[in-house]
């Protein structure tokens, strides 16, 4: 057939097979590394630590055994090891023995997360970028994201605190934190108070758009925040809802974060490819433990290939539109590209 005379958009693409054979650009190895269009790097990758105050030894948990909980002592070693993958950010997270109803280890100078902070400010300066969860579950007795007022968890108290929190954190020397309660304002209350007290630098990552997904469950046994009665779902968004967990990103922005959060990952990389297009500023993926626990839990049946699901799901959630993503598999994957294993496996 004669080729037809396209409209000048169209001209790039050809006339169609048999100019056109899509085969060519997979032909070798070499041909489809030039062609690859999402590249994925060490420093794309946030690795979580967890911090436990009272515990000597690294403290396995059975929902993540290879993540473990550390003792301060051990926080320097980690940082270390992950420096010479070639990851430069990490999230922290506290798992504390003290709790109560109004969170108050969250907060104070002593707690477990402050410290790790401090020391780890001191012995590596700016050569990693410190993240840190803003949140009250591993620090209430009740294990709610908020302080709870006759089983209702109260909005804006709950800020309140959180900014003492956030506050408590960037006096530490933490770069950037991380609010995670799903309260409404929260960041606007946030950005407000570190203003005030004199941390208009430090950064805030907001979770926006946080699902109510039962993912999280090897996390909160892995944490010790399982809620006490009730659930998550009066602050955490429905999986269902796509508008509304853009009106969450939207309110966030205009309360000034600097960069906002989609968790779960793999479950909506919609929402990531939707939001990508409109907002400009950088979207941070959460791939939480549920998501890494499916790839290890398989992978131990003998089903699938761990390393190769891990680079297919992470890559994917870049090719979707994140900038940045939290796994728990940062490390492995971090030494992988360092490595350039991926590359000559296949
Ligand atoms: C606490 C928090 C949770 C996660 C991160 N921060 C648990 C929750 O909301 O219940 C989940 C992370 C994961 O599953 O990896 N607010
Ligand atoms: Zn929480």
């Amino acid at each position: 057939m004669k080729p037809q005379i396209k409209p000048k958009k169209d001209i790039s693409y050809g006339s169609g097979f048999p100019h056109v054979r899509l085969r060519r650009l997979r032909k070798n190895q070499a041909i489809r590394d030039l062609f690859q269009e999402t590249r994925i790097f060490p420093s794309d990758f946030i690795y979580p630590i967890f911090v436990e105050d009272q515990i000597r030894e690294p403290k396995k948990i059975g929902t993540m055994e290879e993540i473990k909980r550390l003792p301060l002592s051990r926080i320097i070693n980690e940082i270390e090891s992950l420096l010479q993958t070639g990851l430069k950010s990490i999230i922290l997270f506290g798992v504390s023995s003290q709790k109560d109803e109004y969170a108050s280890s969250a907060y104070s100078q002593k707690g477990i997360v402050q410290k790790a902070i401090k020391e780890i400010r001191s012995n590596f300066g700016e050569k990693i970028v410190i993240i840190t969860d803003v949140c009250m579950c591993q620090y209430t007795t009740h294990g709610h994201c908020g302080i709870v007022k006759n089983k209702i968890i109260d909005n804006d108290l709950s800020n309140h605190v959180l900014s003492k929190i956030a506050e408590s954190h960037a006096l530490a020397g933490a770069d950037i934190v991380a609010p995670s309660a799903m309260m409404d304002g929260q960041i606007s209350f946030i950005r407000d108070w570190l203003d005030i007290k004199g941390y208009s630098d430090t950064l805030i990552l907001s979770y926006s758009a946080k699902f109510a997904s039962p993912l999280y469950n090897p996390f909160r046994d892995f944490a010790d925040s399982t809620p006490k009665f009730g659930d998550r779902k009066t602050y955490q968004m429905p999986f269902t809802n796509i508008n509304e967990a853009i009106r969450e990103i939207d309110s966030d922005i205009s309360e000034g974060a600097d960069m906002i959060m989609i968790k779960p990952a793999i479950p909506y990389l919609d929402l990531i490819n939707q939001v990508r297009d409109f907002i400009r500023l950088p979207i941070c993926a959460y791939s939480v433990s549920g998501e890494y626990a499916l790839i290890k839990a398989a992978s131990e049946q003998g089903w699938i290939n761990e390393t190769e699901v891990m680079v297919e799901f992470l890559t994917s959630i870049k090719r979707a539109g994140a900038d940045m993503i939290i796994t728990y598999y940062a490390k492995k994957i971090a030494s992988l590209l360092k490595n350039e294993l991926f590359y000559k496996e296949n």
